[in-house]
C-alpha cells in the first residue's frame, strides 16, 4: 500500500532545516506533499505563491515531492486528501511541548488512521527559523548557509523591492 505523507508549515522562507526534513521524509514515504499554510497568527513576508514556487524549485530533484498550499484547519486538509502520515520536525524540547499538544488535538479530528511522526532536526540546523533568516538578511548578515540558492534569489529580490522585513 502506498504511503502518502504531508509536511506542513509556513516556510516563510524555506530553510536548509526544512530541506533536511523534506529529504528524509521523502525517503520513508511514497509521496510527500509539502503543504504551505497560511498561519493566522503570522503576517507572511512572502506570498503563498512565492513560497510554493521557491519550494518547488528547491525540491525539483526529489521525484516523490509535490508542493501545495491550503488554509484553515490542518486536520480538514489531511482528511480531504487522505494523508497517512503528518511529518513534523523537532528542533528542541521547546518545540516538543507545542507539537505534542497539536498532534493530540489533531488526532481527535482525523477521520482515518493518520499518524503524526516527528523527525529530529539535524543539530546543525536546530537553531534556524524562517524569521531569523529574514532578520539576519535584513541587517546585512550572510544567510547563504541557511537557505538553498534558489531561496536566496527570492530573498534578494523581495528585500530589494521592499527594503524591510
Ligand atoms: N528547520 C528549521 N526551521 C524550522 C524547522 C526545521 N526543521 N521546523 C520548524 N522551523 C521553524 C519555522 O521556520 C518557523 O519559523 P518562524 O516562527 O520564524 O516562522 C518555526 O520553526 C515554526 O515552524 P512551524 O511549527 O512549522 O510553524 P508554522 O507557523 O510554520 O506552522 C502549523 C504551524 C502549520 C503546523 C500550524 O500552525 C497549523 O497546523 N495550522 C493550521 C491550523 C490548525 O489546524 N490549528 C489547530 C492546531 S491544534
Amino acid at each position: 500500500m502506498t504511503k502518502k505523507a504531508l509536511y506542513t508549515g509556513s516556510f516563510d522562507p524555506l530553510t536548509y532545516g526544512h530541506m533536511d526534513i523534506i529529504e528524509r521524509a521523502s525517503n520513508i514515504c511514497d509521496e510527500l506533499v509539502v503543504g504551505v499554510i497560511y498561519n493566522l497568527y503570522k503576517k507572511p513576508f512572502f506570498t503563498t505563491e512565492e513560497r510554493v514556487k521557491m519550494i518547488e524549485e528547491a525540491t525539483a530533484h526529489i521525484s516523490n515531492v509535490r508542493v501545495d498550499s491550503f488554509s484553515g484547519l490542518l486536520a480538514n486538509y489531511v482528511n480531504e486528501n487522505h494523508f497517512d502520515i503528518v511529518v513534523r520536525g523537532l528542533r528542541a524540547t521547546t518545540d516538543f511541548e507545542y507539537e505534542i499538544q497539536m498532534a493530540q488535538v489533531n488526532a481527535g479530528l482525523y477521520e482515518g488512521n493518520t499518524e503524526t511522526i516527528f523527525l529530529m532536526t539535524d543539530p546543525q540546523y536546530s537553531f534556524i527559523s524562517s524569521s531569523a533568516v529574514r532578520e539576519l538578511y535584513a541587517f546585512g548578515a550572510s544567510v547563504e548557509k541557511y537557505v538553498p540558492e534558489t531561496v536566496l534569489h527570492y530573498i534578494r529580490k523581495k528585500m530589494t523591492r521592499e527594503e524591510k522585513i
